[in-house]
């Protein structure tokens, strides 16, 4: 059974239900050194270093949040080639995000939309399941949000409990303040929100784990205009933030065809690609290429990640390609890179 035929298989189901059918193969895998030493022999790309935030990255490409948001398969995930698994978004307390269906498969546009609203089993059952035997080479990050129902004045207080719980587990935490589906999530991109907000979960961090305090990133939205855009580099540049993830999805409906055009959410996938490379672009320009930038929106072949490389990008993550195109990507990326 090749795994093209699988992808087939998979993309007749529901595309929640598929993600959960390989959530749960993976999370099982993930138990078993045998089977994960088994796939990693069948799959691994090529080894091509990349050393950034006194880590190794064995090769530039990652899986981006919301995958794996309850961190029950990064062991697989692992296995399946990624130098880099993202875990959540992560929120204080368990809640079951907006109701289904809330992902769409836009196929003639290689696009998802989704609507998702952080569905997240909370940070103390994702922090039980960071614990344990580590794949040795993995590098993984957890990535926070707040509850729906906290409001942004009392968003710090979200953010730095996931922080304190998960930070000596992570080797990066990404202050994710860009999802388009909790409602006015991004308006904490704005700087007198942000600056406090990541001096909080700084120094949560680093009173948390002092020994080995994991780098602080901020996820950005693409629809930012270059004014707020800034704002966030000022507020980064001022809390003494280790990097930045460009960018999460796009609210814009262009590039979908008309029968999508009125459905809520973020688009992922080729009709984010040259806007997040602009973003990527941007601010290595603006930050004189000294703020490491993890570049993620729209990569489905290893010209789109050359092209994040290019403008900027240390490492890539994928998510949308991923789904629609398998291992197979991660091996073509790291080859080109
Ligand atoms: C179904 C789905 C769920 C997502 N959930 C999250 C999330 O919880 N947190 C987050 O920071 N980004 C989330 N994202 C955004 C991705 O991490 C990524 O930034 C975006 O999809 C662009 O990359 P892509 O074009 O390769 O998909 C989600 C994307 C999708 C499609």
């Amino acid at each position: 059974m090749t795994l093209a035929f699988l992808t087939n298989l998979l993309h007749r189901l529901d595309p929640e239900q598929a993600h959960g059918v390989v959530l749960a193969l993976l999370g099982l895998v993930g138990r078993f050194p045998a089977a994960r030493g088994v796939l990693r022999r069948w799959l691994a790309p090529p080894t091509k270093p990349v050393a950034l935030w006194g880590r190794t990255f064995r090769h530039p490409v990652g899986l981006a949040a919301g995958y794996d948001k309850d961190g029950v398969a990064w062991r697989g995930l692992a296995a399946l080639g990624f130098a880099f698994v993202e875990v959540g978004t992560v929120t204080p307390r368990p809640q079951p995000g907006n109701p289904r269906p809330r992902i769409m498969r836009v196929p003639q546009a290689q696009a998802l939309v989704n609507w998702m609203g952080f569905p997240s089993r909370g940070m103390d059952f994702v922090a039980r399941q960071l614990q344990g035997p580590r794949p040795p080479d993995l590098v993984l990050g957890v990535n926070l949000g707040r509850n729906k129902d906290t409001p942004n004045e009392r968003a710090a207080e979200d953010y730095v409990a996931v922080a304190r719980t998960v930070a000596p587990l992570a080797d990066y935490l990404v202050v994710n303040v860009s999802s388009p589906n909790t409602p006015e999530l991004r308006a904490l991109q704005r700087r007198e929100y942000l600056v406090p907000l990541l001096q909080a979960v700084r120094k949560a961090v680093e009173e948390t784990a002092p020994d080995r305090p994991p780098p602080v990133l901020v996820k950005v939205a693409p629809d930012l205009t270059w004014a707020e855009l800034d704002q966030v580099l000022e507020a980064v540049e001022e809390a003494g933030v280790q990097g930045i993830i460009a960018t999460n999805t796009t609210v814009s409906k262009s590039g979908l065809p008309p029968a999508c055009q009125n459905l809520p959410g973020g688009v992922s996938g080729a009709p984010l690609r040259e806007r997040s490379t602009q973003v990527v672009r941007y601010i290595h320009r603006h930050t004189g290429g000294r703020l490491p930038i993890i570049g993620v929106g729209g990569i489905l072949s290893a010209r789109d990640a050359l092209e994040k490389a290019e403008a900027g990008a240390r490492l890539v993550q994928v998510f949308t390609g991923w789904v629609y195109r398998g291992p197979a990507l991660i091996r073509e990326v790291v080859r080109a890179w």
